[in-house]
């Protein structure tokens, strides 16, 4: 699909494009542990449950649109992370992915650290009590408040991101008398998103420090020769819903030749690097994501065969899992409102919520799937694309995908693994509301984000 837009919106040519779509699972009602959350199942009346509540009983005690959050789902993938990585490595959750005070207290108490990227990210992350020195400071222009408020609140580590931020983050650790643990983010060279890596539109970007031309050793030499800096390590983040690790071992690999090339000129050996997040996840059951066991040994692999090549000490390694750690363990819940059939096209499926709720469809054309989950239905598949309310042709939430052809006005669909970037990426457009976040635990379903309210809307607009 193409991204450029019309002066005046998307072309509806270019949003209404043939899709792709497989044909249609053998049985509809079969719901795909690969993409839903760990406790969902169907009841006896066949309407979807998640941590042993039914959806209706959701939708009438909470409204729709809503995401519903299985907890025990996430705080289970945060000990299979750490787990997998064991006690010589840190797991980061990339808190951008989705950020809640009771996000952090989970994550606090399953042992993950936590990377936030912006003043508001961190102000969540301390609030909900996670230790300082559990945080990382990620971003490619964080603000003079920002850095003075995390080198204040003692973060475990800032992650630099530019020639001209290991200055100020310098002059402001020695303000305060501290030496701030640093890591340098450098950009290797390779950018994979799920099954191709291109080694070459990297550098192009607004991220990191490159490798080339010498410039990440050139970024080295000055925070080494700057008192408030502690440098501890160098950071690298590939991309997005990798599912590939070839991506990784270059990444690892210039990585670790940049820690030889430090050792070779300034007598130190680095003690850590990360690699980033971008592990990716199941939005249909045509994905097949690795486990967490698998990524950690393939991961640890890698530096070590690289760091025994290089003759280096193997390094601390972290990770910064954002989207595979929340993103299966969420769905959104919307009310069908209108059914229009497209003779010899597909038929429109508007619900309550839309790119308000999920821009991921229409901001990278990404795909999800969507279930009938207030009853099941021996009904023939029907091709539909599930629409939203907004003004906009391009507000599409999934674009092509089977529900039963006896779909109504009233039912309840779900789309799976919305965990991630969608109540993060939420927007109030066309004055939506946004949806709340639902915790659903062990028969208890309880609000971590409220839905917002109109009165929210015209606090904000003072008139
Ligand atoms: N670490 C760094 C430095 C990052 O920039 C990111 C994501 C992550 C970790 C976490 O990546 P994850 O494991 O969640 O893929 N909004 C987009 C993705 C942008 C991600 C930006 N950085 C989306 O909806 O797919």
């Amino acid at each position: 699909m193409s991204r450029s837009a019309h002066p005046a919106g998307p072309r509806h040519a270019d949003v209404l494009t043939e899709g792709h779509y497989s044909a249609p699972a053998a049985d509809l009602n079969v719901l795909d542990e690969k993409v839903w959350a760990r406790t969902v199942t169907r009841d006896e009346d066949g309407a979807l449950t998640v941590g042993g509540i039914a959806v209706a009983r959701l939708a009438e005690e909470f409204g729709t649109p809503a995401y519903f959050l299985d907890e025990s789902d996430f705080r289970a993938r945060c000990r299979a992370w750490a787990d997998a990585f064991g006690p010589d490595a840190d797991v980061f959750y990339a808190g951008k992915a989705f950020l809640s005070r009771a996000v952090v207290r989970w994550l606090k108490e399953e042992g993950l650290n936590l990377d936030v990227c912006s003043g508001g990210e961190l102000t969540t992350a301390l609030d909900a009590g996670m230790p300082a020195e559990r945080i990382a400071f990620h971003g490619n222009n964080k603000t003079v408040a920002e850095i003075e408020r995390a080198v204040e609140a003692g973060v475990g580590r800032i992650v630099l991101d530019s020639f001209q931020e290991i200055v100020r983050v310098a002059h402001i650790a020695q303000r305060h008398g501290v030496r701030q643990r640093v890591q340098i983010r450098v950009t290797v060279g390779v950018e994979a998103h799920t099954h191709e890596f291109i080694a070459t539109a990297h550098e192009d970007q607004k991220f990191g420090i490159a490798l080339a031309d010498g410039q990440a050793a050139e970024a080295v030499r000055r925070a080494l020769s700057l008192d408030g800096l502690d440098l501890v390590g160098i950071h690298s983040h590939i991309g997005s819903q990798i599912f590939d690790m070839a991506g990784f071992e270059v990444s690892a690999r210039r990585v670790v030749q940049l820690l030889a090339e430090v050792r070779d000129e300034h007598g130190i050996e680095l003690p850590e690097i990360d690699l980033g997040g971008g592990l990716g996840i199941a939005y249909t059951s045509e994905d097949d994501p690795r486990e967490p066991h698998e990524i950690a040994k393939a991961l640890s692999d890698i530096v070590t065969r690289e760091c025994e090549a290089a003759k280096l000490r193997t390094p601390r390694i972290s990770v910064e899992p954002g989207r595979a750690i929340v993103g299966p363990t969420a769905f959104t819940l919307y009310e069908v409102g209108t059914i229009k059939p497209l003779e010899g096209l597909r038929t429109y499926v508007s619900v309550d919520g839309g790119m308000s709720d999920n821009i991921r469809t229409a901001l990278y054309d990404a795909e999800y799937s969507v279930a009938l989950v207030s009853r099941t239905s021996d009904a023939e598949p029907m091709l539909v694309r599930v629409v939203g309310k907004h003004c906009e042709s391009g507000d599409i939430v999934v674009k092509d995908a089977f529900l039963p052809a006896d779909l109504a006005p009233g039912d309840l669909i779900a789309v799976p693994a919305t965990g991630a970037y969608c109540r993060s990426m939420a927007s109030n457009y066309n004055h939506a509301l946004r949806p709340p976040v639902v915790a659903v635990r062990d028969g208890e379903a309880r609000v971590i984000v409220r839905r917002e309210t109109e009165e929210d809307l015209l606090r904000l607009d003072v008139g």
